[in-house]
């Protein structure tokens, strides 16, 4: 058991908060601000207990200084500041000598964000690196270190990992949250249990199946992951996203086989062409010809879905049956997703993709838990455990 913020006295003490503030962002304005609501949990606790608060997040990808100047965290910092009513204090320095005095003239209940952790990666990959000395500067700055960036926990970086080593450390609510939710939901999930599993990164969902296959009593494919399937059987995908590693379909050939019993593939799927915006057309899915590429899933498959997904007691989301943000292929996903939100089953959403079409057809209500992480959420089903959190102090 890890220690958690509230085994820790953070009275009156400087707390060095790390938050996954990663959130979508277009031209400035915030997409979707729900990982930030999800750590006002940690932050209030932190500011009723008169601690000062130093957070700390990555943006974005930075590779250069190009990158920096679209991946400041000012703007996610200002909305900071529109969610709680305590100061919030910007640097647009992640080191500097001014930082320390800087925080040794906060008021107690005070907030200072720092900017972006991997501007530290230009030019010498400093935080992802997890450079001991970048650690032991950002740990010198506070009294204890707190870890509340769930979607962060998968990364062995200088602000996730290195810090901790320096300063005594603890979990956040948020990290407490997930983990009990997806321990309860997802690891020790309520049968008939069944995954619909969609999406682009197909490479990354194979040890995911492999990983829930023996747990679960369903696997409904769709998207890339179910082309990739359906061309290592020997149908024809034309230009369908699938993945090109031999060793991957291999693995999905096998995967089919053993479990046979428990993967269900598309009936029927809604094609397009690339070249051709106009070209829409719903066939069988053995009807698929060169040229041709699935983008979404038919009628007939959300039907026969639909039937395992109304007798299932816990269904765990992750992808999306297409590109459900183009209108014409969105039936699919939208569809698959509205039996889920209208099933009384226990439902679970995780992953990156998933959870945006959720919210993207408003169906964040009917869900029982939707999980802040991509990446981490998905490491955490594989391994039950992410090396930042396993790095936490015991209790
Ligand atoms: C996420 O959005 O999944 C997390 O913030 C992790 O982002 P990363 O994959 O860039 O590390």
């Amino acid at each position: 058991m890890k220690k958690r913020i509230q085994d820790l006295d953070v009275r009156n003490k400087t707390v060095l908060l790390r938050c996954d503030f990663n959130v979508p962002v277009d031209n400035g304005v915030i997409k979707d601000d729900s990982k930030i609501i999800e750590s006002l949990e940690t932050i209030e606790y932190l500011i009723k207990n008169h601690a000062k608060v130093i957070i700390l997040s990555h943006f974005g990808k930075v590779k250069s200084e190009e990158d920096k100047k679209k991946n400041s965290l000012e703007p996610v910092a200002k909305h900071l500041q529109s969610l709680i009513s305590s100061k919030v204090l910007f640097s647009r320095q992640t080191r500097s000598p001014q930082l320390a005095l800087l925080v040794e003239k906060m008021n107690p209940g005070e907030i200072l964000v720092l900017e972006n952790t991997r501007f530290e990666d230009v030019p010498n990959k400093l935080e992802s690196g997890n450079d001991p000395q970048l650690a032991m500067y950002w740990a010198g700055l506070a009294d204890i270190f707190c870890l509340d960036a769930f979607g962060s926990s998968h990364r062995e970086h200088a602000s996730t990992h290195g810090v901790a080593k320096f300063i005594p450390s603890c979990i956040g609510f948020l990290v407490q949250k997930e983990v009990a939710n997806l321990d309860k939901y997802v690891l020790n999930a309520e049968k008939p249990f069944t995954i619909l599993m969609g999406g682009a990164k197909v490479e990354d969902k194979v040890a995911l199946i492999e990983s829930l296959l023996p747990k679960c009593d369903h696997l409904l494919l769709t998207g890339g992951i179910a082309n990739s399937c359906l061309y290592t059987l020997g149908y024809m995908v034309g230009n369908s996203l699938k993945t090109d590693d031999e060793a991957v379909l291999d693995k999905l050939k096998q995967l089919l086989i053993d479990y046979q019993e428990k993967i269900m593939l598309p009936l029927d799927v809604i094609v397009g062409r690339d070249y051709d915006s106009n070209y829409v057309e719903h066939i069988k899915v053995d009807e698929v010809q060169a040229g041709q590429a699935i983008f979404d899933v038919g009628m007939d498959t959300v039907r026969a879905y639909a039937q395992v997904l109304n007798s299932s007691a816990t269904i765990f989301v992750n992808g999306t049956a297409g590109k459900y943000e183009d209108k014409r292929f969105a039936t699919g996903t939208r569809e698959l997703l509205e039996q889920i939100a209208n099933n009384k089953a226990i439902k679970v959403v995780g992953g990156g993709d998933g959870v945006s079409a959720v919210k993207y057809f408003h169906f964040e209500d009917k869900f029982t838990y939707l999980s802040t992480g991509g990446g981490a959420t998905l490491e955490y089903i594989i391994n039950s455990s992410l090396p930042a959190i396993d790095n936490i102090e015991d209790q």
